[in-house]
């Protein structure tokens, strides 16, 4: 037990002690299990209720959020052709469902929560006492501090831009690029402040914004999806009708146009975050990954055909709102419809991303590698306050000095470690874990291809164009190197920690969870 917590209980209010007593009672204990959407050990466990269906539902709404809307362009533009960037936008799904099959893999092997950081801490802490443990410490430093913050921040960005440029058209004005910059940042802000406020309040507020969400970006996928069918049939194929030709050819630049489709397709591992809310997982798990990922696959190349339908290469590219383009010329008085839908599904998305990143600080927290309040959740909502707010004010930091595509370029060169990490974890894991049970396995070229491709993701774009923001990645991971030595690996305490602690616990009112 932290100084800190013995503290708190002292001099706050008893309430907090009251929560960590009331993990025992059976009602209160699902609560805040619920609050963080997984099961934290044995007595905390939830109740098996996600079905197949939900399953796919669940991967799909995650993935489809603003990647298809605002990527197309610059995926479009690194392929040099349309014949290619349509290949990319299908090789991206092909590459994510191979990923999220090795996943089920991995994922029934260790059915905690956690993802890729318990992953990560299984395969390697064992091996070795001080480098062990250093992989799944940088996963969570670099996925708490970066992967999530830039996520919110493109995510918000995306939000701002389709929002406003209707309103733009209506009312005829043109800010200049000062004025759209801030206008962007402050619409940015104000909708991360927003889903804060909802995932701070209630869990239940959360995941009904969730559902609504979820069917108003399938409309919008559909009305998009239907029109290009329809305009392709009136004979629109001149633009697709340019093939290949022109297609880019240095691995530098598909594997940056990778990044914008490794954006669109992120989220295809939610589901291994609920391994243990899944109705018998070893049938569902797999099944709902082979269905959710293709079909999710399938509407980005259709979107991008009706696109390509509908628009010239050069308008695609040039748009930063290609979808509002789009309806401009298909819908005609109904266009709004569009921005609508992609608002919607821009903040269905944004609200999953912000609830899901509560939990990984839980469980990092759990197991001692950050700061104890991290993990703690509001005593009364039950809400992961500290990560919640801590993720979104680093998103609003993001947002000032970032644009959209490069912090998908960010993400993506981020990520892609981790993708790549996981893959040499599962194929550790058949030496180490040789005779455990493994409900499934998958061919050892799978994750042997999502491993070979994830490294050249990685390297390729530095090589061939670097930038500032993949320096700035491995600074960051070289800063979590330094911070792990004393803080984590000699638990030396951070000076004044345990006062910040408090302080936080008093300002935002949270307390631990369950003891470690
Ligand atoms: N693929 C989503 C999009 O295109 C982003 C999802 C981010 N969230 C996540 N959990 N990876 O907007």
């Amino acid at each position: 037990e932290s100084i800190a917590r013995q503290r708190s209980s002292h001099d706050d209010t008893n309430k907090i002690s009251q929560l960590a007593l009331a993990k025992n009672d059976g009602n209160s204990s699902t609560k805040s299990s619920n609050s963080l959407g997984d099961g934290d050990n044995d007595e905390m466990r939830l109740k098996r209720q996600v079905g197949l269906f939900s399953g796919v539902t669940l991967i799909v709404g995650t993935m489809i959020g603003s990647g298809i809307f605002v990527s197309a362009g610059s995926l479009l533009a690194n392929a040099g052709s349309p014949g290619l960037c349509l290949v990319l936008w299908a090789a991206c799904g092909l590459y994510s469902l191979l990923g999220a099959l090795s996943y089920c893999e991995i994922g029934t092997l260790i059915p905690k929560s956690g993802g890729e950081y318990i992953y990560f801490l299984e395969a390697f802490g064992k091996m070795h006492k001080f480098f062990g443990p250093i992989l799944a410490f940088i996963f969570a430093w670099v996925t708490v501090f970066l992967i999530n913050p830039s996520s919110v921040a493109i995510l918000s960005l995306s939000f701002a831009k389709y929002f406003i440029s209707p309103i733009l058209t209506a009312i005829n004005f043109c800010p200049d690029v000062y004025l759209s910059y801030v206008i962007d940042r402050l619409l940015a802000t104000i909708c991360i402040g927003l889903i804060t406020f909802v995932n701070c309040y209630s869990v239940s507020a959360a995941t009904s914004v969730q559902n609504v969400f979820t069917v108003g970006k399938l409309t919008a996928i559909a009305i998009i999806i239907g029109g290009g069918l329809y305009y392709l049939g009136l004979g629109y194929t001149e633009n697709l009708a340019i093939g290949f030709e022109g297609s880019a050819s240095s691995f530098g630049q598909i594997a940056t146009a990778f990044y914008g489709g490794l954006w669109a397709y992120s989220g295809w591992n939610n589901l291994n975050f609920i391994t243990e809310e899944l109705k018998d997982p070893y049938r569902n798990l797999p099944l709902a990954i082979i269905i959710a990922i293709p079909l999710t696959t399938i509407c980005y190349v259709l979107i991008n055909v009706s696109y390509l339908t509908v628009l010239t290469p050069e308008q695609i590219i040039n748009s930063d709102v290609v979808a509002v383009d789009w309806g401009n010329v298909v819908l005609g008085p109904a266009s709004f419809l569009i921005p609508l839908g992609v608002v919607v599904s821009v903040i269905g998305t944004t609200n999953g991303t912000l609830f899901a990143a509560g939990r990984v600080s839980h469980v990092v927290g759990r197991e001692g590698q950050s700061p104890d309040f991290l993990s703690y959740i509001h005593i009364e909502k039950k809400t992961p306050v500290a990560p919640t707010l801590l993720t979104s004010l680093l998103g609003i930091l993001m947002i000032i000095p970032g644009d959209i595509g490069t912090l998908i370029d960010f993400f993506g060169f981020a990520i892609s470690i981790f993708y790549c990490a996981a893959m040499v974890a599962l194929i550790v894991m058949r030496f180490t874990k040789k005779d455990e049970h493994r409900p499934i396995k998958v061919p050892i070229i799978i994750p042997i291809i999502v491993m070979v491709v994830s490294a050249i993701l990685v390297v390729a774009p530095i090589v061939a164009a670097p930038q500032v923001q993949y320096f700035y990645v491995l600074l960051f991971i070289l800063a979590g190197l330094i911070f792990y030595v004393p803080f984590v690996y000699y638990k030396k305490r951070v000076p004044g920690m345990d006062s910040f602690t408090i302080w936080t616990q008093k300002l935002l009112l949270v307390a631990p969870t369950t003891t470690h």
